[in-house]
């Protein structure tokens, strides 16, 4: 069953861990994700971008598949299905699709309508059980055409969103969606402190999980940070596994081209890449 993140994210703050929400592309990338959560006793979260929802042919679509999942493979941890970055009719769909979670990215939005636009979804969530994920400032980068200039979040615009009862608060901190650029210059731990003190103890999300030091990640849990955001990570280990799989000529040998056997190092893979964030972010068996 699904579930919202409410709790498992209450847990992780005061428990000084973070959840990891993975991000989803097809089926192989769910089963790797579920199969590796349940393996490590691990709350899990499945972040679903619109651009990943229609490539699946619908949030339907992936509530039904993610559903079916959970109960056939015997999963019994936490999971919530969660929209990323979601827009305002993109909410709205996942809430029908039955999503048990959704983020409003009302980012780019002035800060008058972005309190607005999440004040009546913050109703609507209540309703129906299901957490929310707003954001203030945004990730610098692109995932999945939604391109973000990197803004610092304001504090007090922080503050004025956690207040309407949203269940976690995504607070751009220097943070990038995809690799990090050589001269990088890290996280704004100085803003995520600020942050912190303005929103006490709303969990907070750091998007951009990909390529973050160990060390970096480490401090950000100690200063509130609950859930932590990955997705171009599996999307590289899942490509690299692929590429040696034929580059070495494996899908010419027998029956190597079946796409059960082509895909399977990639899965594999996949399953590496979530168990060392599990792993870094603490969130072993805290199901
Ligand atoms: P990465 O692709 O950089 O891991 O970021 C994922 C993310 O923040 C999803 O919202």
């Amino acid at each position: 069953m699904l579930v919202s993140a409410k709790e498992m994210l209450e847990k992780a703050r005061d428990g000084k861990y973070a959840v990891g929400q993975f991000n989803i592309n097809n089926l192989e990338w769910t089963k790797s994700i579920l199969l590796t959560a349940e393996e490590l006793k691990s709350p899990v979260i499945l972040g679903v971008s619109e651009g990943a929802g229609k490539y699946m042919t619908g949030f339907k679509t992936v509530s039904a598949m993610v559903k079916a999942m959970i109960e056939e493979l015997g999963i019994t941890v936490p999971v919530a299905l969660h929209l990323d970055h979601g827009t305002y009719e993109g909410c709205y769909k996942c809430i029908e699709a039955g999503f048990s979670s959704i983020m409003f990215d009302g980012s780019h939005y002035p800060i008058e309508e972005n309190v607005e636009k999440t004040r009546e979804l913050v109703k609507i969530c209540a309703e129906k059980g299901m957490s929310l994920e707003a954001e203030v400032g945004s990730i610098g980068g692109e995932e999945d055409g939604v391109v973000g200039m990197g803004e610092c979040a304001d504090p007090a615009e922080c503050k004025k969103i956690a207040d309407l009862g949203v269940d976690m608060l995504a607070a751009g901190i220097g943070n990038i969606h995809g690799q990090y650029p050589e001269n990088w210059p890290g996280l704004r731990f100085d803003v995520l402190e600020e942050v912190k003190k303005a929103v006490g103890d709303m969990p907070l999300v750091l998007h951009g999980g990909t390529g973050i030091p160990e060390d970096m990640i480490k401090k950000a849990i100690s200063l509130g940070v609950a859930k932590i955001n990955v997705n171009t990570e599996c999307q590289l280990s899942f490509a690299a596994a692929t590429r040696k799989y034929i580059e070495a000529g494996k899908d010419l040998q027998g029956k190597g081209f079946d796409p059960r056997k082509l895909l399977a190092p990639g899965a594999e893979a996949i399953k590496e890449t979530v168990k060392e964030k599990m792993e870094l972010f603490g969130s072993v068996g805290k199901a």
